[in-house]
């Protein structure tokens, strides 16, 4: 009886062992494969004939996607709640060549998701790359937010792109192909004052990329849709009236989003020097990392009303 145990204990140990030395081996590949694709980074792929959805188009990060988009040979859906601005960039794209459709939708709301998913299939076709763009961030002190402001926040951030998702990824799977990508934030990565409601969003967001992601995998069908998660830093658009700090220029964001989107990256960081909060900063022991995010001023203090 005890020789059996013992026995049994010792192909435990030699298993996780095997184990570990594969994934450390595994480790050492990705890190060499990474730095080559640094060095000599992979072909960017063609975007002519894709169908794709831009999400909150009609200003801002997502209206700088669509520009960047517009010579790419793609057909661009523009969704915002914002119609007047909307229908201004779809003239915009269409003056600069572009094939492009506007729609007026609030994506929080999954009814009129649905059917503009419908309208568009008509119009258009098949959707074959969705950038979940659409957001709103409330900037002050979390119990100065109201009950109704957290829940527009997560309905806007999230849900939104779950309703999104759900309307057009049963095609890509029967398809086998597309490319799901979501603007998520550095604040996705790291929590800080003034930002509990976002940042918990943009968490949320994160999460459910990775999930899904890890779902597909696991689907034969599923296996090659793409996935691409953005993490940018503050950057100046109408969410800039809320917050003190700004800095970078959303041509920038919208510039790295398209060319990481068409190597096929899993994730953009914007710059990204963000790998090293997000990631690394975070495995260190906790004071470290209050301490860097401190030190770096990564954090968002709101503007006064007066000076919106
Ligand atoms: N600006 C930043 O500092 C910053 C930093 C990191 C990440 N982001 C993310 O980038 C994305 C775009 O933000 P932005 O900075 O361009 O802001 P923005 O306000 O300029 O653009 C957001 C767009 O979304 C639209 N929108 C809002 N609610 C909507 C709804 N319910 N349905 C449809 N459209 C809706 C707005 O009309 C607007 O056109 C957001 O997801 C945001 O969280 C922004």
């Amino acid at each position: 009886m005890t020789e059996v145990r013992i026995r049994r204990g010792l192909m435990f140990w030699l298993v996780a062992a095997k184990d570990v030395v594969l994934l450390y081996f595994y480790t050492l590949f990705v890190f060499l494969e990474s730095f080559f694709q640094s060095v000599f980074p992979p072909r960017l792929k063609s975007l002519k004939d894709e169908i794709i959805l831009v999400t909150g188009s009609a200003s801002g990060i997502g209206r700088m996607i669509c520009l960047e988009l517009a010579s790419t040979g793609a057909k661009l859906v523009c969704w915002d709640i914002n119609k007047w601005d909307n229908d201004g960039l779809v003239k915009e794209l269409r003056n600069l060549g572009a094939t492009a459709y506007g729609y007026e939708v609030d994506v929080s709301d999954r009814q009129k998701v649905r059917t503009a998913a419908e309208q568009v299939k008509t119009d258009v076709g098949d959707i074959t790359m969705i950038i979940n763009n659409a957001g709103i961030m409330p900037c002050h002190s979390f119990l100065s937010h109201n009950p109704k402001e957290i829940s527009r926040a997560f309905e806007v951030n999230v849900l939104s792109q779950m309703w999104v998702v759900r309307e057009f990824l049963p095609r890509m799977i029967e398809r086998k192909c597309g490319h799901i990508v979501a603007i998520c934030s550095m604040a996705g990565l790291i929590g800080s004052r003034n930002l509990s409601v976002y940042s918990s969003t943009k968490f949320a967001v994160n999460g459910f990329m990775e999930a899904l992601q890890d779902e597909l995998a696991h689907l034969p069908e599923g296996l090659h849709i793409k996935f691409t998660t953005v993490y940018p830093t503050s950057c100046d658009t109408s969410f800039s009236k809320n917050i003190v700090h700004t800095r970078r220029d959303p041509q920038l964001v919208a510039k790295k989003t398209v060319e990481g989107i068409r190597r096929n990256k899993e994730s953009i960081c914007i710059p990204p020097t963000i790998v090293i909060f997000g990631f690394f900063l975070k495995s260190l022991p906790s004071k470290v990392f209050h301490a860097g995010r401190e030190l770096m001023g990564i954090y968002s203090e709101p503007r006064p009303a007066a000076t919106r």
